[in-house]
């Protein structure tokens, strides 16, 4: 008997960039992210023989953040050896956030198959210690991670505020510097970390009443800021850490041109060369046009706001 769970990226507008000195992989800042639809990761869980054992697209993997996860869920929770087989329907590895619905579905269906029973905030705080955005993408819609608990809470659910993300594709190539070590290189070398953290509260709690408004300029003027700061930080690490190529760059133009031309539509990108361009779905055909036009651009995903982790029949 297997267990099939299904989970979403999100695309953080207030970034996550640092961690909390101690345990637990606890954020230095709160983030607020949407959950992605047509974006999916799918996993399958099964009691194994006699040790754990992951396939990634059917191809066998020895994922040391996955197993070291597994063994430090071992010291709380009952769980035999398991067999999990996974895949993504988008390209991995490239700033499109796989860690994130990777982990929120193994931690869905770890709960199902062997029955744990385990409450949304404790499965959210599993997923967290994984990764830091996967907490996230164990909600729908928009969702916020902050103190005390740093566990995934709900803001507004997928259908509450529609948006679309358009997600200019420039390289499919696995990105050269992954997140936790760069926010450890960023922490340790970078003059601009204090000020990243103190100001980062406050765009928090800024973003928080825009989305509750449903205030698109004020939100999109604080994801920018957000995503174009966080990226002033890590290419003032040392050594830097230069996630874009040049097409990124072009399509952060053509979405100014775009507002510019008077289309509401804001940027944000990761750690990667991806470009995620966010709108209310009218402005969606005019936004996808643009950045397809755009030199270096490879592949167009657009995607609407979709659920949390979920068990599903297989
Ligand atoms: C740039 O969640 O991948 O996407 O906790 O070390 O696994 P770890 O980091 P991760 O970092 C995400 C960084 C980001 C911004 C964000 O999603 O908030």
């Amino acid at each position: 008997m297997s267990t099939t769970a299904r989970a979403h990226p999100n695309i953080a507008l207030i970034k996550y960039w640092g961690k909390a000195p101690g345990e637990g992989n606890i954020p230095a800042t709160p983030s607020l992210s949407i959950t992605l639809d047509s974006l999916v990761t799918e996993t399958h869980v099964t009691t194994g023989p006699s040790q754990d054992q992951l396939y990634f697209d059917d191809e066998p993997v020895a994922d040391r953040k996955v197993l070291d996860w597994l063994e430090a869920l071992r010291q709380r929770l009952d769980i035999p050896p398991l067999e999990i087989r996974t895949g993504n329907n988008f390209p991995t590895a490239a700033g499109l956030a796989s860690s994130a619905s990777g982990f929120a579905a193994l931690i869905m269906a770890i709960d199902a198959h062997c029955g744990l029973h385990l409450d949304q905030a404790t499965l959210s705080d599993l997923a967290r210690r994984a990764s830091g955005s996967a907490a996230r993408s164990m909600l729908g819609g928009f969702v916020a991670i902050r103190e005390p608990d740093w566990v995934a809470e709900p803001v507004l659910g997928p259908e509450a505020w529609p948006m679309k993300t358009v997600i200019a594709v420039t390289t499919t190539a696995r990105k050269s510097v992954p997140s936790s070590q760069g926010m450890a290189i960023s922490a340790a070398t970078s003059p601009y970390y204090p000020a990243w953290v103190e100001s980062t509260r406050a765009d928090f709690t800024d973003a928080l009443a825009a989305v509750n408004a449903r205030d698109f300029q004020a939100l999109a003027d604080l994801a920018e800021f957000s995503c174009l700061k966080m990226h002033g930080l890590m290419i003032g690490s040392r050594p830097g850490l230069i996630y874009w190529n040049a097409a990124t760059l072009s399509c952060l133009h053509a979405v100014r041109n775009l507002r510019q031309d008077g289309v509401d539509v804001f940027f944000t990108v990761d750690a990667g060369p991806q470009v995620k361009a966010v709108c209310p779905p009218e402005a969606e055909r005019d936004v996808s046009a643009a950045l397809a036009s755009v030199p270096g651009v490879q592949e167009i995903v657009v995607t609407g706001l979709g659920p949390g982790a979920r068990v599903v029949d297989p």
